[in-house]
C-alpha cells in the first residue's frame, strides 16, 4: 500500500469506526436492520426514513433488479440494498410489510421464520360492500391474521393511519401527526414508538395487538373521502387533552390489566391547557 493509499485507508477506517459508533450509540436501536417488503408508495416513503435514523435498509421485492428498484436503493442512502422478499424477511431485524390485501395473506405466510423479530403491519384487509364502502373481509385483523401465521414474530401495528407523504414530510398536515401503535409486546411496542418519534410523529399506546381492528377501522373511515370522491381528504389525527384527568375521580370504569406495567412512550406534544376550574 503507497502512503498516500495508506493515508486514504486510515481515514475511511476512521470514518466507518464513527458511523459505526453512530449506530450503536442511538437510542432508537439504530444498529439493527430493516427489511421492508414492498416497494410502493409506503415501502418507499419508510425505507429512506429509516436509512435517515441509521438503520440498515434491505427492501424486498418481486423485482430487485428492475430500474425502479435500483433508483430506490439508490435514493435510499449507503447502507441500502434490495433482494427477494423472503431474503430481505431474514435479513431484518425488523420486518417491515408495506404490502396490501389481498397480497398479504401469500407474502406473510412465505417469509420463512420471523420468530423473535418485530414484524410491523400498517395494511387494511378490506373489499367494498355492495354501496362501495370498504368493509373488513377477516373477522379479527390483519395484525391479528399476521401474528396467527408466524406465532413467534413480535407483531406491532404501526403506521396505518397516516398518508404515505405524511411519513415523508410529517409537517405536510400542519399539526402532530399521531400513530396508533398496537402490540401484545411490550419491548417492540416501546421500540416502535422510539422509532415513530425519531421520525417526528407522535406514537400513541392503542393498546394490545387485538385494538389493531379498531385502528384498521379508522383506516377504512379514512379512506371515505376517497370512496366518494370528494375533493378534500380527512386525516385521523388526535390532540392531547387533560378531559380524562379531568374526570378522574368520577370515573366508574375498572383500570385496564395491564395499566400498572404500560410501555414507555416518548411524550410528543405538549401539554394541553389545565383543567377547567383548577
Ligand atoms: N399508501 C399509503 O398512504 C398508506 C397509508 C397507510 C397504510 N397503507 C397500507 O400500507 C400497505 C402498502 O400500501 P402501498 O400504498 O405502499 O401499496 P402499493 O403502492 O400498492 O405497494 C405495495 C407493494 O407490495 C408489493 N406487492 C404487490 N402485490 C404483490 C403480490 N401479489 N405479492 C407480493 N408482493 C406484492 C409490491 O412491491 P414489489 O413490486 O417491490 O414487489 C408493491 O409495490 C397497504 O396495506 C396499505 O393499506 C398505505
Amino acid at each position: 500500500m503507497k502512503r498516500h493509499d495508506r493515508f486514504v485507508f486510515l481515514i475511511l477506517t476512521a470514518v466507518m469506526a464513527a458511523s459505526i459508533s453512530v449506530y450503536a450509540d442511538d437510542d432508537t436501536g439504530a444498529a439493527t436492520t430493516v427489511a421492508i417488503i414492498g416497494t410502493g408508495d409506503m415501502g418507499d416513503s419508510l425505507g429512506p426514513r429509516f436509512a435517515e435514523l441509521g438503520y440498515r435498509v434491505i427492501y424486498g421485492s418481486r423485482n430487485p433488479d428492475s430500474e425502479k428498484s435500483q433508483n430506490l436503493v439508490a435514493m435510499t442512502g449507503k447502507n441500502a440494498s434490495i433482494t427477494t422478499q423472503i431474503l430481505a424477511a431474514q435479513a431484518g431485524d425488523i420486518v417491515v410489510l408495506a404490502v396490501g390485501w389481498p397480497a398479504m395473506e401469500t407474502v406473510a405466510q412465505n417469509l420463512g421464520s420471523l420468530d423473535g423479530k418485530i414484524v410491523i403491519d400498517m395494511s387494511m384487509p378490506v373489499e367494498q360492500a355492495e354501496d362501495g364502502y370498504y368493509v373488513s373481509i377477516v373477522a379479527t385483523s390483519s395484525a391479528e391474521m399476521i401474528q396467527l401465521w408466524n406465532p413467534g414474530a413480535r407483531v406491532v401495528k404501526a403506521f396505518a393511519t397516516q398518508a404515505s407523504y405524511v411519513i415523508d414530510d410529517p409537517d405536510v398536515v400542519g399539526g402532530p401527526v399521531t400513530v396508533p401503535i398496537a402490540a401484545d409486546d411490550r419491548a417492540a411496542k416501546e421500540q416502535v414508538a422510539s422509532i415513530v418519534a425519531a421520525m417526528g410523529l407522535d406514537p400513541v399506546d392503542a393498546g394490545p395487538l387485538r385494538l389493531s381492528r379498531e385502528i384498521e377501522a379508522l383506516q377504512r373511515l379514512y379512506m371515505v373521502p376517497l370512496l366518494q370522491r370528494r375533493g378534500a381528504a380527512w386525516e385521523p389525527y388526535f390532540r392531547r387533552s387533560s378531559f380524562w384527568e379531568c374526570i378522574w375521580e368520577d370515573d366508574w370504569s375498572d383500570p385496564v390489566a395491564d395499566a400498572g406495567k404500560l410501555a414507555d412512550i416518548p411524550e410528543t406534544q405538549d401539554p394541553p391547557k389545565p383543567c377547567p376550574g383548577t
